[in-house]
């Protein structure tokens, strides 16, 4: 695990292994960004012409590799692109310092200390670049180098990623500092938590070790876990999470994990979609549509990460995470195309479509969720492939029954730096879920698919409840190359924004 630090030694003094400066677009070719004076002066002012005789111009995520010249006590210096036009009244921006951090960081991997000096006029700045340049600082490597010493350096290239991070210019001693920094790392460690297990191949990770692994955390940070099993779910009539999970060897869970402060005032709920293997079942995935589909519970590791964090600040709001966890599998026993499920809520649901899995283990646990009245739900599931369709890989849809919640999450989102767009759900889209047979079928009309998947489970949520639904196919697990702070693989998508969501409510910010 990386180890951050805040230091207000300068630049040149700091004895590290890599030191990191921002590059701005300027008119005339690149400039060197505000906190890299003192490597520019060891440079004798020439820093942003030799960047320029590199070919360097300050692009985004744009990465130039120097020795250091006499007057550090670092041997090389890493230049990054902040994509930036170097214009006085337009600042850095947070999510620009972040990602150019964050870029640094992976292109240190194999290094182990740097020290980021990067443009810091307010505390924000240095909680961008730390978060970004955690973030960076991801690798996973658990599966790598086993013809080895099982350290990740095989063949292969993996590199460890750095092991120390420096924010220079922070003010280490000044409280808002201190609590910035503390909150970055609380943040990317369960990022980066969230990351590993949606990289986790499903044969290690199915509902019983994710329950065991959420369990483990809960204890560890005091919190309390529930873990229902195959048979009680049965007993208790979840027939969604049942009816999705009993094709697999593997029995499904439902898992709540409660983080409450003693003077909350509010209550959210956090409901991810957990299935640890999607192959779609009897309606089976063709090959090309299942390779990365141990992805599909990333819904559930983002809402757990978000309560662990919200734990880890001490917040003073109570926030329940719910994980519906099951392996999607087309076993004899497995749900069939035409089957009709009673749910939680007592509703019947004909399963047209066993690959429309998602939304019949998020209507348990949101009929679940609804009966202890929280004052808002938040579901987050990689739920459908029309979503990606719509907004691409980087933007999550949110839908919801309240226009100001759903408002407040997108604003909440862009502020923490994460992509998303409000979506409708349209009430025409309703009766292509009509059923001659039970209440509703769990598929409809093609088009608008991922609005369709929202109009389906609105109807499980509980009367007066405000509730947004986070779809993050799209933006859960990367298949590209990495950018900015974004690796390769799983990504750690809506944790930012259920934690910034949760302390906005602590902070007595949303009605
Ligand atoms: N897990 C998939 C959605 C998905 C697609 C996630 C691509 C990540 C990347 C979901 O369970 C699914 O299969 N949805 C179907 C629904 C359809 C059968 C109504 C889909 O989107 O095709
Ligand atoms: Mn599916
Ligand atoms: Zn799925």
């Amino acid at each position: 695990m990386t180890a951050l630090t805040l230091s207000t030694s300068g630049a040149a003094a700091l004895r590290a292994d890599a030191i990191v400066v921002g590059v701005a677009k300027g008119a005339k070719g690149p400039v060197v960004a505000p906190g890299a004076e003192a490597v520019d002066k060891a440079f004798d002012g020439k820093l942003a012409s030799v960047l320029e005789t590199l070919g360097a111009s300050g692009a985004e995520g744009e990465v130039t590799k120097l020795p250091a010249p006499s007057g550090l006590k670092s041997p090389v210096v890493l230049a990054v692109g902040l994509g930036t036009a170097l214009d006085k009244d337009d600042a850095y921006s947070a999510e620009s310092l972040r990602r150019a951090a964050g870029a640094a960081a992976r292109a240190l991997h194999g290094f182990k200390k740097a020290g980021f000096a990067l443009p810091v006029e307010a505390v924000e700045d240095a909680a961008a670049i730390a978060e970004g340049a955690l973030l960076g600082a991801y690798a996973f490597t658990a599966y790598q180098g086993g013809e080895k010493d099982g350290k990740g350096e095989s063949g292969s290239g993996a590199k460890q990623p750095l092991a120390e991070i420096v924010v220079l210019g922070g003010k280490p001693r000044d409280k808002a500092f201190k609590a910035a920094a503390e909150r970055a790392l609380a943040l990317a460690e369960e990022i980066n938590r969230a990351r590993d297990l949606v990289n986790t191949p499903p044969n290690d990770l199915y509902p019983e070790s994710f329950a065991a692994v959420v369990a483990a955390a809960g204890k560890e940070h005091g919190l309390k876990v529930q873990v229902l099993d195959e048979k009680s779910l049965s007993k208790g009539g979840y027939g969604g999470i049942i009816g999705v999970g009993q094709g697999s060897e593997h029995g499904p869970r439902l898992v709540k994990l409660a983080y409450t402060h003693p003077k909350a005032e509010k209550t959210l709920a956090f409901v991810g979609k957990g299935i640890t293997y999607d192959s779609g079942g009897i309606s089976l995935k063709p090959a090309g549509h299942n390779e990365t589909m141990k992805c599909d519970m990333a819904g559930a590791a983002a809402v757990f990460a978000a309560v662990i964090t919200a734990a880890r600040l001490g917040l003073r709001v109570n926030v329940t995470g719910w994980l519906a966890l099951a392996e999607n599998m087309p076993s004899g026993g497995a749900v069939r195309p035409g089957d009709v499920l009673r749910m939680y809520s007592g509703k019947t649901v004909e399963v047209l479509n066993t690959d429309a899995e998602g939304r019949l283990v998020l209507a348990d646990a949101l009929t679940r969720a609804s009966e202890e009245r929280p004052d808002a739900i938040v579901d987050v599931a990689t739920l459908t492939g029309a979503m990606v369709l719509a907004l691409g890989s980087r933007t999550f849809g949110i839908m919801g029954n309240d226009e100001s919640f759903r408002t407040a999450i997108h604003e909440i989102a862009e502020e923490a730096g994460e992509q998303s767009w409000p979506m409708p759900l349209p009430a025409e889209l309703r009766k292509g879920m009509d059923s001659p047979t039970a209440d509703i079928a769990n598929m409809g009309e093609r088009m608008g698919g991922g609005l369709v998947a929202g109009l389906f489970l609105q109807e499980f949520v509980g009367e007066d409840i405000a509730w947004a639904h986070l779809d993050i196919a799209g933006p859960a697990f990367n298949d590209g190359g990495p950018f900015g702070y974004t690796p390769k693989g799983g990504t750690g998508s809506a944790v930012r924004t259920l934690v910034a969501l949760a302390e906005r409510t602590a902070a007595g910010d949303l009605g």
